[in-house]
C-alpha cells in the first residue's frame, strides 16, 4: 500500500499493515529550510504565494517523507478573507487589527463569494502541492472551525480566556450568531474549494473548544460546527475533527458524523477506541517526548503504536503541533520508526 492508500484506507476506518504518519505542524519553524524562506517573507506572504506555500509544504515530505502532506496555511485566512487585517507578529501570535465587536462591524464583512474569490490562492497552492508530492502521497486540506477562528475575529489576537467573546455570547448572542454563521457559511464553501483542487481529507481545528464552559459552548457554538460536518460529511474525503476537549465534550464531539477523531495527548487511545469503536482516530504522542533523548522518544512512540497495534483505523500524529525548539533528528527518528511497523 502507499502512503496515500494508508491514509485514506486508515481514515475510512480501515485495516492498515502500518499506521500512516504525519505531524501537525511538520512544516515550520523547527525546520532551517523554512527559517531561511521565513528571513525573506513574513508568515503572510508565504501563505499568500502559492510557490512559497508549495516549497514550505514539500519541505518536510522531501526531509522525512511522511504520508501525508499538509498544506501550508493559517486557519485565520478565512477571517482575512471577509476583510480583516491579519498579520502573525513576532512573539505574540496573530493580530487581527479591525475586531468583529458590533452590528457595525458585522456589517463591513465581505460577502461570502467575495471571501471565497479571495481564498483562491490555497485551490492553486493545492494544485502545486499535488504535483509536487505526486499520486503516492496524500494531500490533506484544513480549515478552522468557526468558534477557533471566531474568537481571534472577536478578540482581535490570542488570548487564553477570550473575554470579549464571553462578554459577547452574555450580552448579544444574535450578534454573536450572525458572526458564527457568516464564519460557517464561507468554511463550508471553503472546504469544497479544497476538495475541488485534490485534497484526499481535510482536517477541521476546534482548538479552542474547551476553553468555554461546556453547557454555553453546547449551546451558542456547537450548532455550527454541527452544521459544517453533517453538510460536508463525504466518504472519499474524510473529515478528521480536531480538538482539545474535554472528556465530556468529546462525548459529544464524537458523535458528529466526521471519520476521524484527531485527540489531544491528555487522552487515552484504548478509551477512545472503546468509546467510538466506529471512528478512525489520530494521534496522539505528546509533544513533548520530541524533546527528550531518543530511547525515550522511541519508548513513548511504541507506547502509542502498541496501543492501537490490530486496530483497524489509526492515523499516527502528535496530540498537537510540533513546536519550534523539536530537533529535525527527532522528527525523522519518529517518522522511521512508525514506518517500519
Ligand atoms: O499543520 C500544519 O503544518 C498546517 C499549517 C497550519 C499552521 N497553523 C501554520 C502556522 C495550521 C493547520 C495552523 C492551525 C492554527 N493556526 C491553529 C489551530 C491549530 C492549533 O495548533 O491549535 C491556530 C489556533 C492558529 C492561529 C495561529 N497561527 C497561531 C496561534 C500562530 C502563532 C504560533 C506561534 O507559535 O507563533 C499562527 C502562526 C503560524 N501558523 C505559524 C505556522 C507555521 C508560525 C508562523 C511563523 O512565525 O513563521
Amino acid at each position: 500500500m502507499n502512503s496515500r492508500d494508508l491514509i485514506t484506507a486508515a481514515a475510512q476506518g480501515k485495516s492498515t499493515p502500518r499506521p500512516p504518519i504525519w505531524l501537525m505542524r511538520q512544516a515550520g519553524r523547527y525546520m532551517s529550510e523554512y527559517q531561511s524562506l521565513r528571513k525573506k517573507y513574513s508568515f503572510m506572504e508565504l501563505c499568500h504565494q502559492p510557490d512559497l506555500a508549495t516549497e514550505i509544504t514539500l519541505q518536510p515530505m522531501k526531509t522525512f517523507g511522511m504520508d501525508a502532506a499538509i498544506l501550508f496555511c493559517d486557519i485565520l485566512v478565512t477571517a482575512e478573507a471577509l476583510g480583516r487585517d491579519l498579520d502573525i507578529v513576532e512573539k505574540k501570535g496573530p493580530v487581527i487589527g479591525n475586531p468583529v465587536r458590533s452590528e457595525k462591524d458585522l456589517n463591513e464583512l465581505l460577502p461570502k463569494d467575495a471571501a471565497l474569490e479571495n481564498l483562491g490562492y490555497v485551490s492553486t497552492t493545492l494544485r502545486q502541492i499535488r504535483e509536487g508530492i505526486g499520486a503516492e502521497k496524500a494531500l490533506l486540506g484544513f480549515v478552522g472551525a468557526p468558534f477557533t477562528v471566531g474568537s481571534y475575529m472577536i478578540e482581535g489576537g490570542s488570548s487564553s480566556s477570550v473575554p470579549v467573546t464571553f462578554k459577547m455570547i452574555a450580552e448579544a448572542p444574535e450578534l454573536f450568531k450572525k458572526i458564527m454563521t457568516r464564519l460557517t457559511d464561507l468554511t463550508i464553501d471553503y472546504i469544497q474549494l479544497q476538495r475541488d483542487a485534490g485534497v484526499d481529507a481535510l482536517q477541521i481545528f476546534e482548538s479552542w473548544a474547551s476553553i468555554l464552559p461546556e453547557a454555553i459552548y453546547l449551546e451558542h457554538v456547537f450548532p455550527h460546527l454541527k452544521r459544517i460536518v453533517e453538510t460536508c460529511q463525504n466518504p472519499d474525503q474524510p473529515l478528521i475533527l480536531f480538538a482539545l476537549a474535554t472528556p465530556s465534550l468529546w462525548q459529544t464531539l464524537g458523535q458528529l458524523p466526521a471519520q476521524v477523531l484527531s485527540i489531544g495527548p491528555e487522552h487515552d487511545l484504548a478509551q477512545f477506541r472503546k468509546a467510538f469503536p466506529d471512528k478512525a482516530l489520530q494521534g496522539n504522542l505528546d509533544t513533548r517526548w520530541l524533546l527528550c533523548d531518543q530511547p525515550t522518544l522511541i519508548r513513548e512512540a511504541n507506547i502509542v503504536l502498541d496501543k492501537m497495534a490490530g486496530q483497524p483505523g489509526h492515523i499516527f500524529n502528535l496530540g498537537h503541533g510540533i513546536t519550534p525548539n523539536v530537533p529535525v533528528d527527532q522528527v525523522r527518528t519518529l517518522v522511521d520508526l512508525v514506518q517500519a511497523r
